[in-house]
């Protein structure tokens, strides 16, 4: 019963790609539970892929977005910005039944739709948070939980699990992302500036700054003046690497170290920001036990990963061999498959 923001500051780095391929694995070996995809995002890219992809998804996306209930995340948000201190119960009907638009996607995962309105309406969260009743920013970054709480009791309480795909941006809805969920994602891709994203990611949610006394975020300093509980990091994941040859697969990987390096310095100093997992393993005591457990690399699958995204076909149920793509004959051969399934597997195992 855990809910996972899948984050981080930069753009680009396989949010919404590793949100749509590890719900998807998540949900195929974990058919006992209900998996819940709550997409944040005002570019909707894991709805349109979880949707059926580029044509089918897309013309889903439309649909649901012209529908009268809009039953996307803005339709909700749209709800509680005319209630935003009374909680109005009314988020069950907000999330769809995924397999009953894309056949490859598992039945038992359900999405609430990204919608290009959120944009619109940040301005009007903000002011819901801002002044109104002493604690207005504590309840309006409840909103998302109060949206969680509906569906699941909908379910009658069965077992689930939730991922939550963000914008980069530091935005209101990323906040309300953060606050609802207990557990963070942190995909990355390895350039240069991935660093810097990272330790903006620590900064933004935990306060962890270079130098003393650097200003805070709001984000950070409410969190702890309302005791809302911060997500902890869960996994870091080295996305997209590619591996033309030996000597770019060495480059990526230690661009990945790098980063590992500036985590674990964190994990010495601050244990308490990270989510030991599975639950009862014993805290990591070597930086490579740290490694072990908290990071991750996904390959790029070239273009079996371009045909999954484009069709809304999990990888890991895609299968080798010629296929249409926009009106296109592709080809998907093994070998790309097998650089990045076994990734995705391994990521999905290891989330509780
Ligand atoms: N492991 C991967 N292998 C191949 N392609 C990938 C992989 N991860 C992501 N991509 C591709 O890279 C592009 C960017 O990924 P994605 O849209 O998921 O990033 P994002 O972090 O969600 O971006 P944004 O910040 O705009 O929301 C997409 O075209 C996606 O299909
Ligand atoms: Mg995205």
């Amino acid at each position: 019963m855990s809910i996972y923001s899948i984050w981080n500051n930069k753009g680009g780095v396989g949010k919404s790609y590793l949100t749509f391929q590890v719900a998807a694995e998540y949900a195929r070996i974990h058919p006992e539970k209900r998996v819940l995809v709550i997409d944040l995002c005002p570019q909707a890219n894991s709805s349109s892929m979880l949707l059926g992809g580029m044509q089918a998804g897309e013309a889903n996306l439309n649909r649901i977005h012209l529908g009268v209930p809009r039953l996307t995340v803005s339709g909700y948000i749209e709800e509680r910005i005319f209630s935003p201190y009374v909680n109005p119960k009314s988020g069950a009907r907000f999330a769809l039944q995924v397999h009953q638009f894309n056949f490859p996607v598992p039945s038992n995962l359900f999405l609430v739709v990204g919608d290009e309105q959120l944009e619109i309406q940040a301005s009007r969260v903000n002011a819901a948070a801002f002044p109104g009743p002493q604690d207005a920013w504590r309840i309006v970054h409840t909103w998302i939980s109060d949206l969680i709480q509906d569906i699941v009791t909908s379910w009658d309480n069965a077992d689930h699990t939730v991922f939550i795909d963000c914008n980069p941006s530091f935005s209101i809805y990323t906040e309300l992302a953060l606050s609802a969920s207990d557990r963070l994602i942190v995909p990355f891709s390895a350039d240069g500036s991935s660093k810097r994203a990272v330790r903006a990611v620590l900064a933004l949610i935990y306060g962890v700054t270079r130098q003393p006394g650097q200003q805070q975020s709001e984000f950070h300093t409410n969190s702890q003046r309302f005791r809302m509980a911060q997500p902890t990091l869960y996994m870091y994941v080295g996305n997209r690497l590619t591996q033309y040859n030996q000597a770019s697969g060495a480059a990526f990987k230690s661009v990945v170290n790098e980063i590992g390096e500036e985590i674990f310095a964190v994990w010495q100093t601050n244990s308490n920001l990270f989510c030991v997992h599975p639950s009862g393993a014993p805290a990591p005591t070597s930086k490579r036990a740290f490694k072990q457990m908290f990071q991750y690399e996904v390959n790029d699958a070239n273009t079996a990963s371009v045909v999954s995204g484009t069709l809304g076909v999990p990888i890991s149920g895609l299968s080798s061999g010629r296929t249409q793509v926009l009106g296109k004959d592709v080809v998907v051969n093994q070998s790309q498959l097998d650089k990045q399934v076994p990734n995705i597997r391994e990521l999905a195992a290891a989330i509780e």
